[in-house]
């Protein structure tokens, strides 16, 4: 089947709406837009991509408009991606919140784009490594959110398939991986309880009390503009902790005005 082409009125429209409300820039990705709609908007008996925008657009449940994002988002991750920042946390940001956060015992991190889950369960398997037997009476739970709601049922279920945990330490896999019948990987209670999933829109104002230790916001930033982008950096930066750690991708960039030190790349400190 041929995908039905989008007009250039339809294509700004759409392009406008997805920046406007998510900050996800697609002005490059026309084609994507065709190949991953043009099948829905067939099923589901639209005559042309306007006629699916006025009903996505005005659902006043916001369903429609979260299928949609499910639709053009791109949730590509993997276990262990960009190792620099799990050893730093390992050998830097653990010793840091150990040493800081003693009185309370507990620490606020956050993964803001946690995809279908690798990056999230890589935070927890690190930090559960690093703590052994001295992480009884701590709370390091893990806030790992994201935009589409299909990828967040993906992350909560947390099966893998074996190709996906190939960059997987063995001792890690025997230890927080239970095997299943058809090959796949599903991670264990144990540590599926440190990770805490909720849909959550970056453009939205943060509203979480407790200030963080640790954010890791990692390729997602990549699709915002610079404007989107800048914003969302200093509002990081304005719930974290002094001292607290801010972790991007290494694509990334943080603006020459921000208000975070430099660390080492893609990696930047609350003064
Ligand atoms: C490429 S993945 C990155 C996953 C992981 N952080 C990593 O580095 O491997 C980008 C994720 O950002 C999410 N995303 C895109 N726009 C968002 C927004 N406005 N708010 C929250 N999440 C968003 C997408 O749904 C997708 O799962």
């Amino acid at each position: 089947m041929t995908a039905l082409k989008i007009s250039d009125n339809e294509f700004h429209r759409l392009v406008k709406f997805i920046q406007s409300k998510y900050g996800i820039n697609l002005i490059q990705k026309r084609a994507l837009i065709e190949g991953r709609l043009s099948k829905t908007i067939a099923e589901r008996g639209f005559k042309s991509y306007d006629a699916y925008f006025d009903m996505a657009f005005n659902d006043e449940s916001g369903l429609e408009t979260v299928q949609l994002v499910n639709k053009l988002t791109t949730n590509h991750t993997y276990f262990m991606r960009e190792v620099q920042h799990f050893e730093f946390l390992r050998d830097v940001m653990l010793p840091h919140v150990e040493k800081t956060c003693q009185n309370t015992r507990s620490a606020a991190i956050w993964c803001a784009a946690s995809s279908s889950g690798e990056e999230p369960y890589t935070i927890a398997m690190i930090i559960d490594d690093y703590f052994g037997a001295r992480k009884k009476g701590w709370d390091l739970r893990i806030l790992a959110t994201d935009l589409s709601t299909d990828i967040l049922k993906k992350a909560q279920a947390g099966t893998y398939s074996a190709e996906g945990l190939k960059d997987v330490p063995e001792k890690w896999k025997q230890n927080y991986f239970k095997r299943n019948a058809d090959g796949t990987y599903t991670v264990v209670d144990r540590i599926k309880k440190e990770v805490i999933f909720k849909q959550f829109n970056l453009m939205d104002p943060i509203k979480w009390k407790r200030p963080f230790d640790i954010i890791f916001c990692r390729n997602v930033m990549i699709y915002f503009d610079t404007e989107t982008k800048n914003d969302l950096v200093e509002r990081f930066y304005d719930v974290m902790k002094p001292g607290g750690y801010f972790l991007i991708g290494h694509a990334e960039n943080v603006s020459k005005e921000s208000r975070f030190k430099f660390v080492q790349p893609a990696t930047y400190q609350r003064v």
